[in-house]
């Protein structure tokens, strides 16, 4: 059965499984063995990229979890430094074979101004069209950029990869991308970490049987927001995949959306010349 029944958000035709798991920062024997037992525990989706140097342990992760292919969701993205014509498809094939398999997802890694987007939005559709990914989407778009590469796009862009924990708001992108009939996915969906000490989540954690975690992963999965937590540990993998037997009202809900404050943001690696959304 296709992502074992786990719930999955629909972006323009394509089911994506709405719990991934991360795979930044992993060094590769460390990717190979999470990302397997991420597979054992029951994850379906797993995300990497060609600048985390981990696509081949990824893949071979992969093949240790002798799961079916079409069982997984595997995303891998492109380096900005690939965003060329020629250069992007070169990588594009590059990343499926150290992947070992032909990725669901190959995103652009964050906006660049040069070289200008159509090029490589139209590079983008052409290592689709060679075979190289099965679907194509973005990463760090701002709604302004997001809007601008749908149009320039033949395939959708079935995802826009962006920094969304408790912490910050997305409600532009968020809207940005139903209206797109695009998603979003959360990076860093656990804040690095900081959820775990947060009172509200704590006390809402308290109240539901849960951790911290696991209440953060189910305010985003219940948004229909994908969320990729990372992890080292088994344990801490099979915590965060425990999120599917409960549910958040809505007071649990607006309660931690509004923790979210204007210096939440961890990350920002844009160029000075694009703009975050404002809330
Ligand atoms: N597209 C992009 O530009 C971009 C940028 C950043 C990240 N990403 C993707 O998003 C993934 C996740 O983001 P992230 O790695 O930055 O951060 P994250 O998943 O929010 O947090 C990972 C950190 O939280 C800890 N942790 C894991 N589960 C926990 C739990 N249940 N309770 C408390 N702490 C927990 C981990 O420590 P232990 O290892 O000790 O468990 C680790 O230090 C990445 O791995 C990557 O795939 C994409």
């Amino acid at each position: 059965m296709p992502y074992a029944d786990q719930p999955t958000v629909t972006a323009s035709g394509v089911e994506i499984p709405l719990l991934g798991f991360g795979t930044w920062q992993l060094e590769p024997a460390e990717a190979r063995r999470m990302v397997a037992e991420a597979i054992r525990i029951g994850y379906r989706h797993i995300d990497t990229a060609f600048i985390y140097k981990n696509e081949e342990a990824v893949g071979q992760g992969i093949a240790d979890a002798g799961v079916a292919r079409d069982d997984l969701f595997v995303t891998t993205k492109i380096w900005v430094d690939n965003f060329h014509d020629g250069d992007l498809q070169k990588q594009a094939e590059e990343s499926a074979g150290r992947l070992g398999l032909t990725p669901d997802l190959l995103l652009l890694h964050w906006p660049k101004p040069s070289p200008p987007l159509a090029e490589t939005i139209k590079a983008l559709n052409d290592a689709r069209a060679q075979g190289f990914t099965r679907h194509i989407g973005l990463s760090n778009f701002p709604s302004a950029q997001f809007r601008e590469a749908a149009a320039l796009s033949d395939a959708p862009l079935v995802t826009n990869q962006v920094e969304y924990h408790p912490f910050l708001s997305q409600k532009t992108l968020i809207a940005t991308a139903a209206e797109l009939r695009s998603s979003i996915t959360a990076w860093s969906p656990l804040a690095q970490g900081k959820i775990a000490d947060e009172p509200v989540i704590l006390e809402i954690a308290e109240r539901h049987g849960k951790t911290a975690g696991q209440i953060t992963l189910r305010w985003l999965i219940q948004q229909g927001v994908i969320a990729i937590p990372r992890t080292t540990k088994e344990g801490r993998a099979r915590e965060n995949f425990d999120i599917f037997d409960f549910a958040l009202s809505d007071d649990d809900m607006a309660r931690i959306h509004a923790l979210a404050a204007p210096d939440g943001r961890i990350g920002d690696w844009l160029d000075a010349a694009f703009q975050w959304d404002r809330d």
